[in-house]
C-alpha cells in the first residue's frame, strides 16, 4: 500500500509551484492559506544547455515525482507577458520569444500553466506570507543572485516585469554593480558591496519611493553583515521565505486566489 499523501487531494487549499533557476529548477506542492510547501521542494539540475524544450521537460519530470495532477505555476527569470518570455539577460538565448506557456502545458498533457518572472513569484510570496505581510504601502522587492530581479506592489497589488536589475545607475546597470554574483566574482568586502547596494538602492527612491525594500535571493541569509551597513532612505528588510519563495509565489499565481497582476 502506498503511503504517500495525495497532494492533489485538497485543490483548493493546495497549489503547486517550480521555480526556474540558471543552476537548479526547485518544485513542491504549497499549502495556499499558509504559504508552506508542503515537504522538502524537489530538486534537479537544470539541463545545459538550457533549451526551452529541455527545461520544461525536466520541470515535468519532477511535477510526476510529486504526483502532482493539477495546474503548476512556473517562475523564469524573463520577462513574461501572455505566457510568452520576452527576454533572456541571464538564461539561454533561445527562450525569447518563445510561447513558454504554452510549452509547458503540452508537456505536462495540456493541464493550465501559469508562467510569471521569478522576482514577481518571490515578491507575491513575501507580500503575502513573508517580510511584507499585511503592508499596504509600495513595497519593492530585490532578489540577489546572478542578477538583481525586482518586484513592485503597491498594497500587495503587483506591476509585473519591472527589470529595475538593468537600471542603469551612473552608467553600469544595476545588477552589473550589485548582485550577489559580483560580488563573489570580484571578491568584494561586505562594505564595498553594501555601497554599491546603497548607490543602487538610492536611484531605485529617487524615482519609486518606496515605503519598504525586501531584500531576497541567497544572499538574504547574510542579511546580519550587509543590512546594518546600507546608507540608503528606506527601511530595508531580508526576506523571510528564502528559497521557497518562488516555489510558493509560482504556486499562488496558479492557484484559484491567484493575485492580481499575474492575470496575463
Ligand atoms: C532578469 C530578470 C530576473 C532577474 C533575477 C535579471 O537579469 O532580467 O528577469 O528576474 O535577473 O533572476
Amino acid at each position: 500500500m502506498s503511503v504517500r499523501p495525495d497532494p492533489s487531494a485538497a485543490p483548493d487549499r493546495t497549489g503547486f509551484g517550480i521555480d526556474i533557476g540558471g543552476t537548479g529548477i526547485k518544485a513542491a506542492p504549497v499549502d495556499l492559506r499558509t504559504g508552506e510547501t508542503r515537504g522538502a521542494p524537489l530538486t534537479v539540475p537544470t539541463p545545459q544547455p538550457a533549451t526551452p524544450e529541455a527545461v520544461a521537460a525536466a520541470a515535468a519530470g519532477l511535477v510526476d515525482r510529486a504526483g502532482w495532477t493539477g495546474p503548476v505555476g512556473v517562475t523564469l527569470p524573463s520577462v513574461v507577458r501572455a505566457g510568452i518570455t520576452h527576454t533572456a539577460a541571464n538564461i539561454a538565448p533561445s527562450w525569447l520569444g518563445v510561447d513558454a506557456a504554452h510549452l509547458f502545458s503540452r508537456t505536462l498533457d495540456d493541464r493550465p500553466v501559469r508562467l510569471l518572472n521569478d522576482a514577481d513569484a518571490a515578491g507575491l510570496a513575501e507580500a503575502r506570507f513573508g517580510a511584507a505581510a499585511g503592508h499596504d504601502g509600495v513595497v519593492l522587492m530585490l532578489t540577489f543572485g546572478t542578477g538583481i530581479g525586482s518586484a513592485l506592489l503597491a498594497a500587495g497589488v503587483l506591476v509585473p516585469n519591472t527589470e529595475l536589475g538593468h537600471l542603469m545607475v551612473d552608467g553600469v546597470a544595476a545588477e552589473h554593480r550589485a548582485s550577489a554574483v559580483r560580488r563573489g566574482r570580484d571578491q568584494m568586502s561586505w562594505p564595498a558591496w553594501a555601497a554599491e547596494v546603497s548607490r543602487v538602492l538610492k536611484e531605485y527612491e529617487r524615482l519609486l519611493w518606496p515605503d519598504l525594500i525586501v531584500a531576497g535571493g541567497g544572499i538574504s541569509a547574510e542579511a546580519d553583515r550587509w543590512l546594518p551597513l546600507l546608507t540608503n532612505r528606506t527601511p530595508v528588510v531580508a526576506a523571510m521565505l528564502e528559497n521557497t519563495a518562488g516555489i510558493v509565489g509560482a504556486a499562488m499565481a496558479a492557484g484559484p486566489l491567484r493575485p492580481s497582476g499575474t492575470g496575463h
